[in-house]
């Protein structure tokens, strides 16, 4: 994918739902309807919400964009999220034509080299949001004949296999869709990271090329795996946002520099899209 949008469109707009379910426990799947110039957005890329005319919480939220899909009746963007405090305990409430404002869609998304053969999608939890779209995206750009792909192996991983999400979407995307849980309730017993690591030998440093997202434990481990052999890696990195679009700074991420002091970028307006490589991680 050479067109990432480097500028994005920062408008905030209404967003009405048009669905909205609960697709595991504490998982939502939200689709909204858009005005059609978010049709022009690429996988990586986010919105930040928050429910119109509401000021608790003051701050949006960011989630990645899931999917997009264009009918004659308009453009429909899904956001799958996990509850984990008020912001989304709120969206958790919300019913069909409730409204949201949205602004987006912001970052830089996944950039996919037009040398790159193998591909390899790592997701852990809720992180496979991004991953889903991008699968579909580069599949569909694959039957377009526009990349040189042969293959693209999702490795998917969860805590149990009820939260294996978008499960039927990159087995229908992917030439091949391989299972990791934490209890051993489906494919691997053990973490998606390990699952990775077991298959690294399919991969090398000149036709391969893996795109990560989950929680920082595991981008972390998956960062160390492909730093070992030299395979190019692209995280989707998650920090806490205020702002959006690089004014706030609150969202800043270590990075490796050339002189002595380390180097900070922002995962809003900088990524959330990064190469694993450039990242200084916590536990590294
Ligand atoms: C670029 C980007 C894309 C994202 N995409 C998705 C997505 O597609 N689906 C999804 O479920 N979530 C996604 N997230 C995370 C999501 O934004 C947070 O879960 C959400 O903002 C939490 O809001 P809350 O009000 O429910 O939680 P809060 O009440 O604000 O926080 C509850 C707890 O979660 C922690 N927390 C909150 N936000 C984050 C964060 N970003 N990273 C780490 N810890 C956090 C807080 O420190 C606190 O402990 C994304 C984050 C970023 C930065
Ligand atoms: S959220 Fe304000 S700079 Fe990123």
């Amino acid at each position: 994918m050479t067109n990432t949008i480097k500028e994005s469109k920062k408008s905030i707009v209404t967003a009405r739902i048009v669905d909205h379910y609960e697709v595991a426990r504490n998982h939502f799947l939200m689709s909204l309807k858009v005005p059609s110039y978010f049709q022009a957005a690429v996988p990586g890329q986010f919105v930040m919400m928050r429910v119109k005319g509401r000021e608790d919480p003051f701050l949006p939220r960011p989630f990645s964009i899931n999917f997009l899909n264009s009918h004659n009746t308009g453009t429909i963007m899904g956001i799958l999220y996990k509850v984990i405090g008020k912001g989304t305990t709120i969206f958790s409430r919300l019913k069909k034509d409730d409204e949201l404002s949205v602004m987006g869609p912001l970052g830089n998304g996944f950039n996919m080299p037009p040398d790159r053969k193998k591909i390899a999608l790592v997701a852990g939890g809720v992180g496979v949001a991004p991953l889903s779209f991008l699968a579909e995206y580069l599949k569909r750009q694959t039957n377009a004949s526009a990349q040189g792909i042969e293959e693209i192996v999702c490795f998917l991983g969860a805590s149990t296999s009820q939260l294996l999400l978008d499960r039927g979407r990159l087995a229908d995307a992917c030439s091949k869709l391989m299972i990791s849980t934490d209890d051993g309730s489906d494919g691997y017993h053990g973490t998606v990271t390990e699952l990775f690591q077991n298959h690294i030998d399919s991969y090398t440093d000149n036709d391969s090329i893996v795109f990560c997202c989950g929680p920082d434990p595991m981008m972390t481990g998956v960062a160390g795996i492909v730093k070992k052999y030299s395979i190019p890696c692209q995280v989707s990195m998650e920090e806490r946002m205020a702002c959006g679009v690089g004014a706030c700074l609150g969202c800043a991420v270590r990075v490796k520099s050339h002189g002595d002091r380390p180097r900070y970028m922002t995962v809003c307006k900088d990524g959330p899209v990064f190469d694993s490589k450039d990242i200084i991680w916590k536990q590294a």
